[in-house]
């Protein structure tokens, strides 16, 4: 195990990142406090015997403050890529790291890991990218009473993801034909697991104080290529048609209204920036990260064809 166990409360951490990461940072020993708005959400995380589910509303700025009294370390994973009434990305990003910051202050906690983005940037194209860009800037801004590390990861996989899940839903459900916006945005897929070992080598290592780490897995790839391999690792058949950008933005706007809002104006404008890393995070924290092809089979790949022929109606 990687230091002393240490007291840590990890907002957001019902969630895919989340769940990986806690499991992960259980597994060295720490003590974890988990909020959340609904604790059938985390529910898979009550197993483990070190970690603490809380019904809490973090923005809430008391609730917030009697959260982080007494710990050693505070992650924010807390994200959306959607809006949903009130539920904007400035509240959601923006808002709640000032009152992570006011209370963490006040409790005199030093030590926060942050979830970011690559292509956060206060001046990005996307209000997704610009809220999770003016996070970083309040962190920043409190750096004197803060020892803070930044992760912006590329597109993240792995079981449970609503990324190459939902692809495969998609090709199940299409028949294996995808019209694509974006088709040529650029990725680097970074394994869910590569992440959470990337937050728990950073918690105690002194020399991640105030570093950004951009988390990027070994293969850059279009988006179209993206779902290819998804689809040989899901067995499904896959014609992409690549959407030119006018019909991509109507395609965006259509999507963006449906229930679950399957792609969003705002996931467009986030899609016209590659997300690729231009500094080997995880390599400066000593990672491998894995391909897709490694991982991706483990939890799409179809199950085994029956032995002995078998065929539909149990004729051979
Ligand atoms: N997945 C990716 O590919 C990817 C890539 C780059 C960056 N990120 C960032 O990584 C973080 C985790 O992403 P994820 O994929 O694990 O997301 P996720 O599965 O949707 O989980 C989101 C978590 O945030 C909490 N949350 C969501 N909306 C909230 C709100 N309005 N108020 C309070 N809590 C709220 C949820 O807690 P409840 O238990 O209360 O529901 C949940 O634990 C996010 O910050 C995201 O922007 C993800």
């Amino acid at each position: 195990m990687a230091g002393e166990p240490m007291n840590i409360c990890v907002l957001g951490g019902t969630g895919f990142v989340g769940s990986a990461l806690v499991n992960r940072l259980a597994r060295d020993g720490h003590w974890i406090r988990v909020p959340t708005r609904n604790p059938v959400r985390g529910e898979h995380l009550r197993v483990l015997p070190t970690v603490e589910l809380v019904t809490a509303n973090v923005h809430d700025p008391g609730t917030l403050g009697r959260l982080v009294t007494g710990m050693d370390a505070v992650i924010n994973l807390v994200g959306i890529l959607n809006e949903h009434g009130r539920c904007t990305f400035r509240l959601v990003h923006a808002a709640l790291a000032q009152k992570l910051l006011a209370a963490l202050k006040a409790a005199r906690v030093r030590r926060l890991l942050q979830m970011s983005a690559l292509g956060a940037d206060v001046g990005g194209p996307s209000r997704y990218l610009r809220s999770k860009g003016e996070a970083e800037a309040h962190i920043r801004a409190a750096a004197a009473h803060l020892d803070f590390t930044f992760f912006r990861p590329s597109v993240i996989f792995g079981p449970g993801d609503s990324l190459t899940n939902r692809f495969a839903d998609v090709l199940r459900l299409s028949g294996g034909v995808l019209p694509l916006a974006r088709a040529r945005a650029r990725f680097a897929p970074v394994y869910v697991n590569d992440v959470a070992e990337a937050f728990a080598r950073a918690l105690s290592d002194r020399k991640t104080h105030g570093q950004s780490y951009e988390l990027c897995g070994p293969q850059v790839m279009t988006l179209e290529q993206l779902v290819r391999t998804t689809a040989q690792a899901a067995g499904r058949r896959c014609l992409i048609l690549g959407l030119p950008d006018p019909i991509g933005r109507l395609q965006a706007a259509l999507l963006g209204v449906l229930p679950g809002k399957p792609l969003t104006l705002d996931n467009f404008r986030s899609l016209t920036l590659d997300s690729v890393c231009t500094d080997p995070g995880c390599e400066r924290l000593g990672l491998t990260p894995r391909t897709m092809a490694q991982i991706l089979p483990s939890y799409l790949a179809p199950p085994p064809a029956p032995p002995g022929g078998f065929t539909s109606f149990g004729v051979t």
